[in-house]
């Protein structure tokens, strides 16, 4: 890998220990992929968050680096509520450890927003043809296909380290090769709301690590895309992927003539297969809600009380930018909790099955949480238990909406 004279210098040693790490980690990772260079890049989403994932280990190894980061960076969601984690059932040892990564990330210069929506809360992280190197899957998805920024899968540590040094590796989804789609999905049925999260989940375990290129019937909303990607990260492990005329760099290729075709009684499997009666939690807000999703949360549950718990995850901006929304929605007994999210909290462990709205969720609680999920509706969700029973009574509901 080419480096410039700055760059071998950081690799020498010349400017400290943490930089020079930094640097080691970076070149190995483009040796390996066979990067030709580093990349400039504008920002860093950094995983690596909770204490319940990284523990004392992590905790360790961001509490001995010694430096500042050089381009904007932000968290990805840590294991509680940075504020209201007594409310979510978190216990005072797990909280003390957690506020601990926290100034250890802060001491690096890097913003303690834990979202896994930063697109959300600030657009100068991310626009088109930007260099990233982001790490929550979801995230990725994001970035390369709705935005059009092209950033790899980073982990916490190559995150970090691209943070520290304000550049990456220049391989795999910052180059043009690797963006074209390889497979179409064709879709031959209007789609909506949660289906979004559905097509993801059976689409993702299909393509596996292909950029797939969705040819779709309905126009989905960014929101939706949100929700398509996440869904597709998880049960596969695709990071980018195309939408015939929507996506911005849909338009410069023609869908691939290998196609898998997903059908509507399909998508209705994935919400029979994970249907239950008996829900103790509905958890809503993965990838974290926007502005927009609280506030048609808060309409949903205009004059409703919950019976079950109701957890809604977003970012700390998002909630603190709604306080009329929050209060409505929490007049209903639900919960708006930021900074966190039902997979990466422990909080979620004492709960015998969560509904949720998300085909990312569906798939990361029960290994993560080890809780049984169900996929219902965004009614369903808040309602916390599930009410439509058969394809025809989801679609009415979704032609309601
Ligand atoms: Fe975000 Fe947690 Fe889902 S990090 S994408 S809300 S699993």
């Amino acid at each position: 890998m080419h480096l410039t004279r700055e760059e071998e210098a950081l690799l020498d040693g010349e400017m400290g220990p943490t930089l020079q790490t930094a640097m080691e980690l970076l070149t190995a990772l483009g040796d390996i992929y066979g990067a030709d260079s580093l990349v400039p890049i504008k920002s860093t989403q950094i995983a690596g968050v909770s204490y319940r994932t990284i523990g004392d280990a992590g905790l360790e190894w961001i509490s001995d680096l010694n430096g500042k980061v050089v381009v904007p960076s932000i968290l990805n969601p840590a294991g509680m509520d940075l504020e209201r984690w007594r409310e979510m059932g978190v216990d005072e040892e797990f909280a003390a450890h957690q506020i601990r990564i926290i100034e250890a990330y802060r001491r690096l210069g890097i913003r303690c927003e834990c979202t896994c929506t930063p697109y959300h809360i600030d657009a100068s992280l991310a626009s088109y043809g930007d260099h990233l190197a982001w790490s929550e899957s979801s995230a990725v998805s994001y970035a390369n296909s709705v935005i059009g920024a092209r950033t790899n899968r980073e982990g916490g540590p190559s995150a970090l380290a691209a943070a520290l040094i304000g550049k990456t590796a220049n391989y795999g989804y910052h180059l043009d090769e690797n963006r074209a789609p390889g497979i179409s999905v064709q879709v031959d049925c209007p789609l909506s709301g949660a289906d979004y999260g559905a097509l993801g989940y059976l689409a993702g375990a299909q393509v596996g690590s292909d950029v797939p290129m969705f040819r779709l019937r309905s126009k989905p909303a960014d929101i939706e895309l949100k929700a398509l990607g996440a869904a597709m990260a998880a049960s596969g492990a695709v990071a980018l992927y195309h939408v015939e005329g929507i996506t911005p760099e849909s338009r410069s290729y023609h869908p691939p003539a290998e196609t898998i075709t997903i059908e509507r009684v399909e998508l209705d499997e994935v919400f029979e297969k994970n249907c239950v009666r008996e829900v103790d939690l509905s958890a809503l807000g993965c990838p974290h809600y926007s502005q927009e999703e609280l506030e048609s949360a808060a309409r949903l549950l205009d004059g409703v009380k919950v019976e079950k718990e109701v957890w809604i995850f977003t970012s700390r901006q998002v909630r603190d930018a709604s306080p009329d929304t929050v209060r409505k929605i929490e007049a209903s007994g639900a919960k708006v909790f930021a900074d966190t999210c039902m997979v990466v909290s422990p909080a979620t462990d004492r709960f015998g099955c969560v509904l949720t709205d998300s085909g990312k969720a569906l798939k990361y609680i029960p290994g993560m949480c080890g809780v049984g999920a169900a996929l219902g509706s965004i009614r369903d969700c808040l309602k916390g238990r599930i009410t439509t029973k058969s394809p025809g009574e989801r679609r009415d509901e979704r032609e309601g909406c």
